[in-house]
């Protein structure tokens, strides 16, 4: 299979990206990954060690690359590289903005450009709140062009019981729009109302 691009950007909820990276790789599918400079502050201050370690460890993974953010030479910056699609996650409203208006000017986001361009399937999980009007109209653009706007918004219906199940369930979503079949395990789908089936 193609690769799939990751972009880590620097909204809050870096243990997405992580869970993400670590499922697409237990299923044998490559990963490119690139994360911003904000990206790395909000890791390490969120998972309490620098991104330097979680690169350490999945780079003796011959199925992980990771390219500099300022790395605009990397295969991902071309639309004749072919991948399955990408993934920004989590995804700042600077993020946001700047793929809603063609501001290619890190290889983040000059690959969601490219992803976009290349009619590839971009899902995005943009993590604010509350949304200003501007957030929502940038949304909303992206939504237009094609973008899956994937907010981390907890599924409390399946009553999760820790911040672990909230996150692996919105990582499994992610992958999920992404079109990769199985990533959305049972555990994850609502099985309906209890009460309907007591006498
Ligand atoms: C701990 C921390 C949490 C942050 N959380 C968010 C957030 O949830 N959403 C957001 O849009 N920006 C958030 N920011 C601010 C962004 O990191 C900042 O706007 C940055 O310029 C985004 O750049 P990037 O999109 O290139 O990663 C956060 C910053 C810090 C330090």
């Amino acid at each position: 299979m193609d690769p799939v691009v990751v972009g880590i950007s620097g909204g809050s909820g870096a243990v997405l990206a992580k869970l993400a990276i670590d499922e697409l790789m237990a299923r044998n599918i490559p990963v490119w990954a690139t994360c911003s400079s904000a990206g790395r502050q909000v890791w390490h201050h969120e998972m309490g060690e620098p991104f330097s370690r979680a690169l350490s460890e999945w780079g003796d993974n011959p199925l992980f690359t990771y390219y500099n953010i300022n790395d605009i030479g990397a295969p991902l910056a071309s639309g004749s590289a072919p991948t399955t699609g990408m993934l920004v996650m989590p995804c700042s409203m600077a993020t946001v903005a700047a793929i809603a208006h063609g501001l290619a000017d890190n290889l983040l986001r000059r690959a969601a450009d490219v992803t976009l361009k290349e009619r590839r399937r971009l899902i995005i999980v943009p993590r604010e709140t509350p949304f200003s009007s501007i957030h929502l109209e940038n949304l909303l653009k992206l939504s237009q062009a094609g973008v899956v706007v994937l907010p981390p918004a907890p599924a409390f219906y399946l009553r999760p019981k820790s911040v672990e199940d909230i996150a692996r369930y919105i990582a499994a979503k992610a992958l999920s729009a992404l079109g990769l079949p199985g990533t959305l395990s049972q555990e994850f789908r609502y099985q309906g109302r209890e009460e309907r089936s007591s006498p």
